[in-house]
């Protein structure tokens, strides 16, 4: 079965990715990706000064999926502009992920990222987990103003990743914002921001930071996770590639994402608790899938799910 897929311009090996933060963060990480069956490798949101992160725990899983507040942890940009190059000797294609604490961190990196020249950028506008600082894919207006300065320094396709949007007014308000900037493809959604995991036995939360509020991530965000591809899918009219992340644990979860409209889907808390070899046996599962259900590619089954 042929797992490839195209976004923006850029063929991959096959349609399954880590997520940013998953697995990620150093060379070491980075070449591993390179060397699985990964069909991309994905940085860590990098942002100007290296950065320790949070204190920890900062990562919990637990049966349905995970919490996370890691607090940037990642080399600095400069880092990654250096291992960029290197990484391009896997034959797959390398997403650089850029994050920063303001828009000055975003430009600096961005400068910098496109000399380097990854294959696609990822532009972070949904990390939940630094104190102080929101989302900023929530803020559609900083949203707009972020974007329309890093149009203009990116030549290499520049993708944005979301915040997972929960009523249809604030799907359609950032669509608006992205007509108007040159965005060429979705990453949705991030992980589902400041949720908060209790043990009972303890009476403690689970991670340190934020008195234990953190990005919640796996099978319990699946359905936000396809609602958000679907809705942007079809406020696009199918036009806008879009990265599934959000609940793939299994083959039939791609599918899912397919189905709604992702081209590609990035693993973010099973590739944590599993390792690198669940893109194996994803994408057995997903061949598996897509073969019993008569469609001969990613491209056939990509946004036809069926409305009732
Ligand atoms: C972190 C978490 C995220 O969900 C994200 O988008 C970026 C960074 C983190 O805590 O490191």
């Amino acid at each position: 079965m042929n797992l490839s897929t195209t976004i923006a311009g850029v063929t991959f090996p096959t349609c399954l990715m880590n997520a940013a933060g998953a697995c990620c963060v150093t060379q070491e990480e980075l070449e591993a990706l390179g060397e699985s069956h990964a069909g991309a490798i994905v940085t860590k949101s990098m942002t100007p000064q290296p950065r320790e992160g949070n204190p920890g725990p900062r990562y919990v899983s637990f049966p349905g999926g995970s919490i996370n507040s890691m607090g940037l942890p990642n080399l600095g940009y400069p880092a990654y502009a250096k291992l960029i190059p290197e990484l391009r000797r896997f034959k797959k294609p390398v997403v650089a992920s850029v994050a920063g604490l303001s828009p000055q961190d975003f430009i600096e990196a961005a400068k910098a990222i496109e000399l380097a020249k990854p294959d696609l950028v990822e532009v972070n506008l949904s990390c939940p987990n630094i104190p102080g600082k929101p989302q900023i894919g929530y803020d559609m207006e900083a949203s707009r103003q972020l974007l329309l300065e890093l149009q203009d320094i990116f030549t290499i396709p520049m993708g944005v990743k979301l915040p997972p949007y929960f009523d249809p007014i604030h799907h359609e308000a950032m669509a608006r914002v992205l007509e108007k900037v040159k965005v060429s493809f979705l990453s949705l959604i991030n992980s589902v921001g400041n949720g908060l995991v209790v043990d009972p036995e303890s009476e403690t939360v689970v991670i340190k930071p934020k008195g234990g509020f953190g990005g919640m991530g796996g099978t319990i965000i699946k359905p936000v996770a396809l609602a958000n591809v679907r809705a942007f899918w079809k406020l696009f009219q199918g036009q806008m590639p879009i990265i599934g992340t959000g609940g793939v644990v299994t083959g039939t979860d791609v599918f899912e994402h397919l189905l709604c409209g992702a081209s590609a889907v990035q693993i973010g808390t099973t590739l944590v608790d599993e390792g690198l070899t669940a893109f194996d046996r994803i994408e057995k599962e997903l061949s598996e899938v897509l073969n019993k259900k008569g469609y001969a590619s990613v491209e056939a089954c990509r946004g036809k799910l069926k409305e009732l």
